[in-house]
């Protein structure tokens, strides 16, 4: 089990190293898991000048899965677009052809205070977003900023091909399958012809899974009913910038973005998970960060990639043991719980596994 570890910029450093606990437990109980560390991001570009430097990419090609923290940061914002930190993010996801982005929006009983929503419209969410990650308007060309009849435009394309839609859906569908058999495919299709063709991509690829009840919704209700009334959701899918941005609504639901991981297949269940929130520059070095998306996202990494059902069970158990117990970072304190430190809730969630 060779897991290459990006662990980026921000809090990036300080939320792997709770996951680096958690994959070196296992290891101590008999997995055989061998992890090895490249530079990503903004701490890519101090050290060599890219964000993804080519030796990161190697290793990353030659491990089983990827492990990552975050990217990204003030001090880099400045850079040509080339040179920031979410560049090398985004390169990677297109190297690896990690088309498919799994963002489970699952809210823990104990958590559920800690939504903005009323108890009663979030208690037992379960959502699954499945989002395409390698395609749409944030690969399209040609895109720029220019000069056109003396004024300054900016243009991207939106653009999807056939075969991308089939496959990210044929994930969707099995996905479905082992959950409630519920699928809503999310686009814009009364304005745009790239999810025109999404919307009949699906539909297609709907008669090989009869079994599975396949809904459709233009993405501004959808954002709208994600906050409305999200349990009629089972699994969404939908394209790669939609997704960016429903995808963080779901996450509010669940009380804090800092409990959800992620991750990122190719075709062969290859992976990289990270947690779904960023690099939070304005906490990083405080040690205030919450590790649990990024020990989340062992979970999946364990279950997605390497099939070990019954080590992803036992970290999640181990989280729920620790909210059960009390003890919450900053994001997801109420009155009445203990407030911890990153490392604090890391040796919780140890002594729990
Ligand atoms: C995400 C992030 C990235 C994205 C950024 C950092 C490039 O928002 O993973 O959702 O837009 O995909
Ligand atoms: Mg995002």
């Amino acid at each position: 089990m060779k897991i290459c570890v990006l662990r980026g910029d921000g809090i990036g450093p300080e939320i792997t190293a709770e996951a680096l606990r958690v994959l070196e437990a296992l290891r101590s109980d008999g997995l055989p898991i061998e992890t090895e560390q490249a530079l990503i991001g903004g701490s890519a570009v101090d050290a060599s000048g890219v964000p993804l430097p080519e030796t990161t990419l190697t290793l990353a090609r030659e491990a089983d899965a990827v492990l990552l923290g975050a990217v990204g940061g003030p001090q880099w914002d400045g850079l040509p677009r080339d040179q920031r930190p979410e560049r090398g993010l985004l390169g990677i996801r297109k190297s690896l052809e990690l088309f498919a982005n799994l963002r489970p929006a699952i809210l823990y009983p104990e958590l559920a205070n800690a939504s903005t929503l009323k108890p009663e419209i979030v208690a037992g969410l379960d959502i699954m977003i499945v989002r395409e990650l390698t395609g749409d308007i944030y690969f399209g060309q040609p895109r720029g900023i220019e000069q056109r009849d003396g004024q300054t435009v900016g243009y991207n394309t939106m653009i999807y091909s056939e075969a991308e839609i089939r496959r990210i859906a044929k994930v969707s569908f099995e996905i479905a399958m082992k959950r409630n058999r519920r699928l809503c495919s999310v686009d814009k299709m009364n304005v745009l012809e790239c999810t025109q063709l999404w919307r009949d991509v699906v539909s297609d690829v709907a008669k090989a899974y009869p079994d599975v009840e396949l809904s459709h919704m233009l993405v501004d209700n959808a954002a709208m009913q994600l906050v409305r009334n999200p349990k009629q959701f089972d699994v969404m899918v939908t394209g790669n910038m939609f997704g960016d941005i429903l995808s963080d609504e779901a996450s509010m639901l669940t009380g804090s973005i800092g409990m959800l991981p992620s991750a990122s297949l190719d075709a062969a269940d290859k992976g990289m998970y990270e947690p779904s929130h960023g690099s939070a520059p304005d906490i990083a070095g405080k040690g205030l960060a919450n590790p649990l998306a990024t020990i989340l996202s062992v979970a999946m990494m364990l279950r997605y990639t390497f099939a070990q059902e019954e080590a992803a069970l036992r970290i999640e158990g181990a989280v729920k043991q620790v909210l059960a117990d009390g003890l919450r970072t900053a994001d997801i304190y109420e009155e009445g719980t203990t407030k911890v430190g990153t490392a604090a809730i890391g040796d919780a969630v140890l002594a729990a596994l």
